[in-house]
Parts: structure tokens; C-alpha cells; sequence
């Protein structure tokens, strides 16, 4: 069970509005204790007696939502950067502290799996480098791939420029000439384009389909699902 919080600031925290908003909704007896109307917004309380409107409070310990990001969105909470992947969300998730962030970033031009959660620990478990939590992409190119590219993807010697460590190994799979399948372990900045641009390959589309055991399976594009918590930790432990 987790520790009683103040119902107030619960629920301003899980994003019914303003610690104000959270009292006036106590005073409206909206807002009830194991059945029973909350009498003062000051009470401490177990998230879990806790419903508004008779529902249950939203993912209490933590949000997780798989969202298939289209193209022309950016992963910023900057709404200069253009159109928001955020833009997408209900208003209540983008009122919740911590705030609800995507874990890792895709490219604009990229469209796929993306994750956000309101939990650190979490974006931690699933972007740390020690789990090696495979993702898979799709990328068509703007020529033939080399036959040999499977086996310098493989090697784990490719270096990229300005980095540090050649790129750890990689699976690339040829569908097609120009239609390839690559799993990566780790997350570089535009990894996935530089990789194929070091061979002189132009990345025309990028498509996330898989990160870690989670998959889009048809999922339309825009669209995204509420997770159950146990997908945050059911990824390899660290
Ligand atoms: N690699 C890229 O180059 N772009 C992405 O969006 C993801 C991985």
C-alpha cells in the first residue's frame, strides 16, 4: 500500500486541477472516501478509497502510455517546436506533477512506439544503458543496401562521428533492397539515420514498431493506450 497523502494535493498532483480546483470539487461532494463524501480536502488519504465523480483516480502510482506517434510531431513540451506530441493527450495527463514526459525521443520525421510516463524511475529503467532493451526499427533508404551492411552493423566497431565508443552491436535485417529491420540497443541521438548515413545511405522514412517486450501491434497512428504499471517493470531488471 502506499503512504496516505494529503486528498488536496493528491489530486492536484494526478491533474484534477489546482489544489483550489481539488477543494472546491471536496465542497461539491464529488469527491468521495471509500464510498463516503470526503468531509475536508485536508485529510490524509490512501489514493486507492479514493473516487471522483465515482470513478477511481487516474493510474494513482504512476502513468504509462504507449502512444503511436505520427509524423510532423515533436517530442518537446516547447510549444515553439511546432505541433506537440503532447497535443495529442487528454488535458488532465498534461496537468499532473511530476509532468508526464516522453521516454526518449523520435525524430519529427519519425513515426512509431513512443512511451511517456510521469515516473523517473521508470523512464530510467527503460533508457539506461545497462538493460540493452532491444528497439525496432524500419527504415526505407534512398539506394541498395551493401550486402555486407548486416555484418558491419553486427561487428560493434562502426564509429559515428563525435561519439566516443563505436555503436554496440546491431541486428539489420534486408527486407527489400531498400527496406531494412534494425535492432538497437542503445539510444544515440538520431542513431539510426547517422548509422546508415556513415555508408552513404539516405534514411527516407523511420518507424519505431517495438521497444523492449512492448510492440504497436494496429494501434493507428496518433493513437495511444494506457498501460497497466507491471508493463514498466515486466522490462529486464537493471
Ligand atoms: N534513430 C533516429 O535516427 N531517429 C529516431 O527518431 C530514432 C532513432
Amino acid at each position: 500500500m502506499s503512504s496516505p497523502r494529503r486528498l488536496d494535493q493528491l489530486l492536484a498532483a494526478l491533474g484534477y486541477g489546482s489544489r483550489r480546483d481539488a477543494q472546491a470539487l471536496v465542497k461539491a461532494g464529488r469527491v468521495r472516501l471509500s464510498g463516503v463524501p470526503a468531509s475536508r480536502a485536508d485529510l490524509r488519504v490512501q489514493p486507492a478509497e479514493v473516487t471522483v465523480d465515482g470513478q477511481p483516480l487516474e493510474a494513482p502510482d504512476g502513468l504509462l502510455v504507449l502512444l503511436h506517434k505520427p509524423l510532423g510531431l515533436t517530442c518537446s513540451h516547447n510549444p515553439a517546436e511546432g505541433d506537440l506530441i503532447y497535443d495529442l493527450l487528454p488535458p488532465r495527463w498534461l496537468q499532473r506533477s511530476p509532468a508526464l514526459t516522453s521516454v526518449g525521443r523520435l525524430d519529427k520525421d519519425t513515426s512509431g512506439l513512443l512511451l511517456l510516463t510521469d515516473r523517473g524511475d521508470w523512464v530510467h529503467r527503460w533508457t539506461s544503458p545497462r538493460t540493452h532493451l532491444p528497439k525496432i526499427y524500419e527504415a526505407t533508404l534512398d539506394r541498395d543496401m551493401p550486402a555486407d551492411l548486416p555484418a558491419l552493423f553486427a561487428a560493434g566497431t562502426l564509429q559515428l562521428r563525435n561519439e566516443p565508443h563505436p555503436c554496440q552491436p546491431a541486428q539489420l535485417e534486408i527486407l527489400a533492397p531498400r527496406h531494412a529491420r534494425l535492432t538497437l540497443t542503445e539510444g544515440r541521438y538520431h542513431q539510426v539515420r547517422r548509422m546508415f548515413a556513415s555508408q552513404g545511405l539516405h534514411v527516407e522514412t523511420l518507424h519505431r514498431t517495438h521497444f523492449g517486450h512492448l510492440s504497436l501491434g494496429d494501434l493507428p497512428p496518433g493513437q495511444y493506450r494506457v498501460l497497466p504499471s507491471a508493463d514498466a517493470v515486466t522490462s529486464p531488471p537493471l
